[in-house]
């Protein structure tokens, strides 16, 4: 048997399912395609039990860059087929995590914005005005700025536009218009469309009054949604985008998809994996087509937060306590799904033990430490001889856990941060006084 299988049967959860990495990951040599990610595996093991030997205490997050790096590089299946440039803006709110925006700056790559706070994280970080778009809704607050000279700005609203176009004017911003289509459903009310963008006739008439006002208006943006299942959604929205532009007489530059594509590995609730419709080779051609739909584009952008950062991180939690109740094994950890792991409310990760366990694989429970039954990072198989101290490492938690992090009764987590081989902590776990303060004390 190939060892490696045997190693993510001895102590990953799920293992029920074709789990394919798309390249090998830096910076082992050995990594090769497989259908169980044990070279994912590999990476994280050899990172996680050099941190814990280098004074790591659970729970603690690690994050690399170099997952990101190969999301990238699978995105490029995209960029070898559409025949303008594409350009990945990186959604600020999907990973606000310094040292990562950091980097994704040094690669010259640009960042989407979605409140005043994420625009000042840009801005402390460099990122110059031409490289941040601003999107999202509510975006009335942003008078307050200086030094914005050239900033890209989606429209969400005819309200929004009035109360921005004369400093759009006035500091030469290149504008967008968000539009709703019929694509954009709430996901958790798929009857009602959600609460951005403009409905078709409005974005028109917002199109015909900023060509009227001679602003620099260049671009046409849509995002649908998260996880978005399959190409055909893209295409039927690029479809309607490219009539509203006809209708408008407004001929795009840049021509932005959003985000919302699923990442790998991860499954919905219901166990099919997020990714399972959505093939970045059906989404190429989709791509393609759309530049023959605007005339004179110069470019396509995407905001694909989940996709890019969900694989960068991982949170690592230690068992506390463990008990058995009618056959299923009930672990009790430092970190959970309250304070650390919201994702896990929709989404099942795979999760896997620090520790070498050879034993039975038994229907297993995962907990936070919060006085919540809600707190719980998830169900699975997992050996029957995990102990107390045994170190969990739930996977893929690089996309909306730091945003999605709470104080319920215990502080915030460390996080350390991977980088040329080298980890560094960036943030200390939270201290009484800093939670005591949080809560007007
Ligand atoms: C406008 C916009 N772009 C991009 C994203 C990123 O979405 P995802 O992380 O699903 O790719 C979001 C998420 O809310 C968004 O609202």
């Amino acid at each position: 048997m190939n060892p490696a299988c045997s190693r993510w049967k001895r102590s990953c959860a799920p293992c029920d399912g074709p789990f394919y990495i798309e390249l090998p990951l830096r910076p082992s040599k050995n990594w090769t395609r497989c259908p169980h990610p044990v070279t994912v595996i590999t990476f994280w093991e050899n990172l996680l039990r050099n941190l814990r030997q280098n004074g790591a205490t659970t729970p603690f997050f690690v994050f690399s860059p170099y997952p990101v790096e190969q999301a990238l590089k699978s995105l490029s299946t995209i960029e070898k087929t559409v025949p303008v440039p594409v350009r990945h803006w990186f959604p600020c709110k999907a990973q606000p995590l310094a040292p990562l925006l950091d980097w994704w700056r040094r690669q010259n790559r640009p960042i989407e914005v979605a409140s005043d706070f994420e625009l000042m994280a840009a801005r402390k970080l460099g990122f110059q005005p031409e490289n941040i778009l601003l999107n999202g809704p509510c975006k009335t607050w942003l008078n307050r700025f200086e030094d914005l000279r050239g900033l890209r700005v989606n429209i969400d609203s005819e309200n929004e536009l009035g109360a921005i176009l004369s400093l759009a004017k006035e500091l030469d911003w290149s504008l967008g218009v968000r539009c709703l289509t019929s694509e954009e459903k709430d996901p958790d009310n798929p009857g009602c469309p959600t609460q951005f963008g403009l409905e078709p006739n409005k974005a028109v008439n917002v199109l015909r009054k900023l060509t009227r006002e001679r602003v620099r208006l260049e671009t046409i943006h849509f995002h649908l949604r998260t996880n978005v299942e399959s190409a055909e959604a893209y295409q039927r929205a690029i479809e309607q985008v490219a009539g509203i532009c006809r209708a408008a007489q407004f001929k795009p530059g840049y021509l932005d998809v959003g985000g919302g594509l699923p990442p790998p590995w991860i499954k919905s609730r219901s166990g099919e994996y997020l990714d399972s419709k959505m093939k970045l080779s059906a989404l190429a051609p989709v791509l393609a087509k759309a530049v023959d739909l605007f005339p004179g584009l110069r470019e396509i952008w995407m905001e694909n937060g989940r996709f890019l950062t969900a694989r960068s991180g991982v949170l690592v939690t230690m068992i506390r306590d463990k008990k058995v109740r009618r056959g299923v094994q009930q672990l009790i950890c430092d970190g959970g799904r309250t304070l650390n792991a919201m994702p896990s409310v929709w989404e099942k990760h795979a999760t896997f033990v620090l520790q070498p366990r050879y034993s039975r694989l038994v229907q297993s429970i995962v907990y936070g430490p919060t006085c919540m039954a809600f707190d719980q990072l998830g169900q699975m198989m997992l050996p029957s001889s995990l102990r107390i101290g045994d170190d969990l490492v739930w996977m893929d938690a690089g996309a909306y856990h730091l945003q999605w992090e709470t104080h319920f009764s215990h502080g915030h987590a460390e996080i350390w941060w991977h980088e040329d081989s080298r980890v560094q902590k960036v943030r200390s776990n939270g201290q009484f006084s800093a939670w005591w303060v949080n809560l007007g004390g």
